[in-house]
């Protein structure tokens, strides 16, 4: 069942409280806040094939709104249509009050967009690329350096301004994005996988970096992203998209409550007899059982800690041996898998690796 308590009448995803038309301001947490973007029935169909199939969500003002889902879900397709970049083909979007089909201009206004992939121009140096974007967007000659020198702060790049950003790492030029797309001081900001691509300690800096510039001006955050964990921690909410359409939305908390069971067993055995999955959902608390290869068993129970006695138990009398076990709460993999019944993991695994884009001069 998917609940957006904040969606559109007759949407999708749920029963409204604050549809269109509705003004009122406040927080994220708020449920009388201005709903900074408005989805309502998008479709985007290339030929007989649908992208996005009927996807209703609102977005509250000030709100880091994430959309998760694996590869070819739709996400960037749903981002290009809120940001006028592609025709919708049917439904509407609405970013901070404009209809995107009917006054592009005024949502134009309103945004800051980081696409998927890096855009910056890779021959001019770190502040050129800022000052180009600044001029675009009419910011006015007095206040350009100030925005410029401040956003540099931001992104923790100021001692790098003159450099040329094909000397950049990845992680660099994600901030240099980051930073470009705030250049006019927009309300509601987009960023298309910003961290796919980057290392561990890339990925955390970027979203220190968003959750610091969210501290110091009012932004309204619509990311999307394949990582779980990142969702977890700093989305408000989170929407799962699977083949265009909308599977789940809610809070990460209330997602996790949502899967049948709160605690989830990982154990490999050895020698685990044929019917070992089918002995493993019998055993009390058991919610579901995902044999993941290599003996790995995957457990979700309402009851951790009786689930895992009997596990051993059953184990030690079947003469099975445990060669790992591990006992933690339900994840939003669980959430993904419980939604889509495939795990976002193989998913990735599947899908092409993000290639940067070459860096010239440092080609063979
Ligand atoms: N211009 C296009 N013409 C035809 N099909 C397209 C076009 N753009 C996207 N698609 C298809 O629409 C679907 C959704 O693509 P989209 O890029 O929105 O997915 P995504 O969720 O952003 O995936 P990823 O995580 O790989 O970025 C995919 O099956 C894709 O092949
Ligand atoms: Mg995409």
């Amino acid at each position: 069942m998917i609940t957006d308590r904040n969606a559109p009448s007759g949407s999708s995803a749920g029963a409204p409280t604050n549809g269109p038309g509705s003004n009122g301001h406040g927080s994220a947490g708020d449920p009388n806040a201005f709903n900074a973007i408005q989805v309502e029935h998008i479709v985007k169909k290339y030929g007989d094939f649908t992208a996005v199939d009927d996807v209703s969500f609102n977005v509250k003002e000030e709100e880091i709104f994430g959309l998760l889902g694996p590869n070819g879900a739709g996400k960037s397709t749903l981002i290009r249509m809120m940001t006028t970049l592609i025709p919708i083909t049917a439904g509407t979007a609405r970013i901070a009050g404009h209809d995107v089909q009917k006054d592009p201009d005024a949502a134009r206004r309103a945004i800051g967009v980081i696409p998927q992939a890096l855009t910056s121009d890779l021959d001019l140096t770190i502040e050129e690329n800022l000052n180009i974007y600044a001029k675009l967007y009419d910011v006015p000659s007095k206040k350009r350096k100030a925005a410029i020198d401040e956003l540099l702060e931001l992104v923790d790049l100021t001692k790098w301004r003159s450099a040329q950003t094909k000397t950049l790492s990845g992680g660099m030029r994600r901030r240099l994005e980051i930073a470009r797309g705030l250049v006019h001081s927009p309300r509601i900001f987009f960023l298309d996988e910003p961290t796919t691509g980057l290392d561990p300690v890339s990925r955390v800096a970027v979203w220190e970096m968003l959750t610091s510039i969210k501290s110091h001006r009012k932004l309204t955050i619509l990311i999307t992203t394949h990582y779980m964990d990142e969702a977890d921690r700093l989305c408000d909410r989170i929407a799962i998209v699977d083949h265009g359409k909308l599977v789940a939305l809610d809070t990460p908390p209330a997602l996790k409550a949502s899967v049948p069971g709160s605690n989830v067993i990982e154990a490999q055995f050895d020698n685990a007899p044929a019917d070992w999955e089918d002995r493993l959902k019998k055993l009390n608390g058991v919610t579901s059982v995902q044999h993941e290869g290599a003996s790995m068993y995957r457990v979700l129970t309402g009851d951790g800690s009786r689930t895992t006695t009997e596990l051993v138990e059953a184990a030690v009398h079947s003469g099975v041996k445990i060669r790992s076990l591990s006992v933690q709460n339900t994840t939003l993999d669980d959430v993904f898998v419980h939604y889509t019944g495939r795990q976002l993991r193989d998913e990735l695994v599947k899908a092409h690796a993000f290639v940067m884009p070459p860096r010239p001069g440092l080609q063979p």
